[in-house]
């Protein structure tokens, strides 16, 4: 999950002197953020250190990444015009992302490392809006109002995240994980038409590569099954719906990752600690699962409730 590594004091000293676009260039950085995680909380698999918007950046659209705010992009994207001023991505744009990878994929032996990029709608979000956005009003309104540019541009970016994913993959990433954050904001008739086709798209982007696929979004309940049919092996379930109701809602066809709340971090340990047990047996009834947050990880936790939570983990899921 995004700033998973904000809670770590080894993470801020890497950072320290470098912006976060900079640091996602840098394939030294990149593989020193990607393994800390992974050497302090003894995780099963690493996930690059990188960003949703490295590849539109990488195309050359102005950006920048805010602390406390997120990605702010210098012009919107609304028009014709300004659809035609984003090119396709073409592994030679990215070449620090094949490096850091390819050295990761070295360090982590055995560990495998997941691989990201941002879905279509997402990233359209953070294009028209011009930055983070809760309403998504441009957005939506570009969808209903110009379906043929929507489709277009959504078909543009679904060329870069699938592209994204391709990079990472022909690196020696063992999975991928395409992100669709925000799109819990359409209802699922309006997934179906406006957004599946495109997300389906970035992930086929991958399919000869035959990896495992794995599709998350935040507020998603309604979507689980549509966003299945998009063509993931594994669907990420955020906190607000049980794995339970969520392994219903998906049938047998898929594995879930998922879903303790990043809030219950804070909470006392024996409250804590049932509710890992619950989704880890929750998890045994679905086909696979992945466990993990349902959403990222809050810059205040306290980094040795997340190595307890992984250690109980392993003690109940008898790896
Ligand atoms: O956690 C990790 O280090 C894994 C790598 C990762 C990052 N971003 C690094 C990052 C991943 C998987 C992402 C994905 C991402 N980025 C998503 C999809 C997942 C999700 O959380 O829904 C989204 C929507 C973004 C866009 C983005 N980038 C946001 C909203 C923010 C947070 C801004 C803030 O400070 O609140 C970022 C910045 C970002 N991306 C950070 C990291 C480690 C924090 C940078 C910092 O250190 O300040």
């Amino acid at each position: 999950m995004r700033q998973a590594g904000r809670s770590l004091p080894e993470y801020r000293e890497a950072r320290a002197d470098t912006e976060m676009l900079e640091a996602c260039r840098t394939p030294d950085l990149v593989t020193e953020i990607t393994l800390q995680p992974v050497r302090r909380h003894g995780v099963d698999a690493a996930i690059f250190f990188s960003d949703i918007v490295v590849p539109l950046a990488a195309v050359g659209v102005d950006l920048e990444i805010k602390a406390g705010v997120g990605p702010v992009i210098a012009q919107p994207v609304r028009s014709r015009a300004d659809l035609d001023r984003l090119p396709e991505l073409t592994p030679d744009l990215v070449p620090y992302i094949t490096e850091a990878v390819q050295q990761l994929v070295g360090e982590l032996g055995a560990t495998p490392l997941i691989g990201f990029a941002g879905a279509p709608f997402t990233l359209a979000s953070y294009l028209v809006e011009g930055g983070p956005s809760k309403n998504h009003e441009h957005t939506k309104a570009l969808m209903y109002g110009d379906p043929q540019l929507w489709n277009d541009l959504c078909a543009r970016l679904a060329q870069i995240s699938g592209a994204f994913l391709d990079v990472q993959a022909a690196a020696g990433a063992s999975a991928v994980q395409l992100f669709d954050s925000w799109v819990g904001a359409l209802p699922r008739a309006d997934y179906e038409r406006f957004v599946q086709p495109h997300s389906a798209a970035a992930l086929a982007a991958v399919e000869a590569r035959g990896i495992p696929t794995i599709h998350f979004g935040v507020g998603t309940g309604e979507l689980l099954p549509a966003m299945g049919a998009a063509g993931a092996d594994v669907v990420g379930v955020d906190y607000r719906v049980s794995l339970t109701d969520a392994i219903s809602r998906l049938g047998d066809r898929y594995a879930v990752q998922g879903n303790l709340d990043p809030a219950l971090l804070f909470a006392p340990w024996e409250p804590l600690a049932a509710k890992v047990r619950s989704i880890v047996a929750e998890g045994k009834t679905a086909p696979g699962h992945i466990f993990n947050l349902g959403h990222g990880v809050l810059p205040t936790t306290d980094p040795g409730v997340l190595t307890r939570v992984v250690e109980l983990v392993h003690e109940v899921s008898q790896r």
